[in-house]
């Protein structure tokens, strides 16, 4: 019997027969390939971030929030340091052993490294963990910038967590403090195991994520605080361009680099400055001068990002605060703050791509569309678009007909529901 630990949000109920359906599946498919019932599955959402976008590694703000699409990861625990591993998505499974993980094994999957990645740094922080059986499955569409990786490396180290000491401990045990060793933790993965050198902002969604809030991250201090997300008659709309996202590493990687060399000249100038965090648009125009073209436009993008992240969730909050009557007028403004989010990172940052474009530009084009804008890191992946339920329809039909004939590419629209973080359920 999975224990019923699901029902968070009486409103969610399609997603969670959704959700109950896909663990009793990934229950089933264990079964089947081990000849016995798992002891417990893990679940990691995938995130959407609704503004602050290459805000993270920048010392600076996000506002993302976590989506009812997850990676489950169905686990028993083994008496020896063998790991048994099977990707249920993409039909491939591992033999790994817990001694003989670094260097990767070459012929260990891509898929796997996340496991290894997290497996070698528990160890190497001195947590015993145990060899485990394990099948691996999710709905997080894979490379669309929803970090269907983030979700991967978090549910991971739950499920050799959970294998080290009494599941039942595991979703209590996990305190915030443990939450943000985990996220850097996953987030080390991906540098080191991986090669990406990403900020803090997914694992930390897929960690934290609460049900209808949004997580306003100080990613220099790591505070948080979990914001309402009073949406109304309004909903969150994700549209996928499903264009691989080939330049997102080597972009990426370069981006941060460029970000850090723009603080190492302002630092001449502007003493006691250690990132783009440090900088208030005033101050930079005095010294943008200083920096090389493109190096100003990326350093003008992010600061001006991580004000729109401070306005957008004051907004939100005045919203909260405000009478049914006016309630419309504050989320306006967050849309406009979506929307120049956007057109920073299509000009300034520079990591949008045609398809996010002509999707951001089609949205716009809808009557009840609030806001708009590229999410993730860029360079293919998805929109996330606020929009009022009523347009819903018009919304698909065309986002799908106009998208469709344009780039000869049928595009996918997920309507998610903001979900709770990650968690992990006895059998
Ligand atoms: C990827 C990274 C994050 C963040 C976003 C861009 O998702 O993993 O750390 O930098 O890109 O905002």
């Amino acid at each position: 019997m999975i224990q019923d630990a699901l029902i968070d949000n009486p409103n969610t109920a399609g997603s969670l027969e959704n959700r109950h359906g896909q663990i009793s599946s990934v229950r089933q498919q264990f079964e089947n390939i081990f000849g016995d019932a798992p002891e417990f599955i893990v679940a990691a959402p995938g995130r959407v971030n609704l503004i602050g976008e290459h805000t993270d590694y920048n010392d600076g703000y996000v506002f993302p929030v976590a989506i009812d699409k997850y990676i489950h990861i169905a686990v028993r625990k083994r008496s020896d340091r063998r790991l048994v591993l099977h990707a249920l998505d993409v039909n491939e499974s591992a033999e790994l052993n817990l001694d003989a993980l670094r260097p990767i094994p070459s012929n260990a999957p891509t898929w796997s490294y996340y496991l290894i990645g997290v497996a070698t740094l528990l160890q190497e922080s001195s947590n015993e963990i145990t060899g485990i059986d394990a099948v691996i499955t999710g709905d997080v569409p894979i490379g669309a910038g929803l970090s269907s990786s983030a979700a991967l490396s978090v549910s991971a180290a739950l499920a050799f967590l959970g294998s080290s000491k009494p599941v039942s401990s595991v979703n209590n045990e996990v305190s915030e403090a443990r939450k943000k060793e985990l996220a850097a933790l996953c987030q080390r993965v991906e540098h080191e195991f991986v090669g990406v050198n990403c900020g803090i902002m997914d694992q930390t969604i897929s960690l934290m994520g609460r049900a209808d809030h949004g997580l306003f991250l100080d990613c220099r201090s790591l505070e948080y605080e979990h914001v309402p997300l009073n949406l109304g008659a309004h909903c969150i709309a994700i549209c996928n361009t499903k264009v691989k996202r080939e330049l997102a590493a080597s972009e990426y990687n370069k981006r941060r680099a460029e970000c850090e060399r723009g603080v190492d000249i302002l630092s001449q100038s502007i003493p006691g400055i250690s990132s783009l965090r440090d900088i208030n648009l005033t101050d930079y125009e005095k010294y943008e001068g200083k920096l090389p073209a493109l190096t100003q436009k990326r350093c003008r993008y992010v600061i001006e990002e991580n004000t729109r992240v401070l306005d957008a969730v004051s907004t939100l909050k005045a919203r909260n605060q405000q009478t049914v009557e006016k309630v419309d007028n504050p989320l306006i403004a967050f849309g406009r703050l979506m929307n120049a989010s956007h057109k920073g990172l299509r000009d300034d940052y520079e990591v949008s791509c045609g398809e996010l474009n002509l999707l951001t530009d089609i949205a716009r084009s809808i009557d009840g569309v609030i806001g708009t804008r590229m999410t993730g890191a860029g360079f293919g992946g998805c929109t996330v678009t606020i929009i009022h339920t009523n347009a819903l329809e018009t919304f698909r039909t065309r986002m799908t007909a106009e998208y469709r004939k344009q780039t000869g590419i049928e595009p996918e629209i997920y309507l998610c529901n903001v979900s709770n973080g990650a968690q992990v359920f006895n059998c």
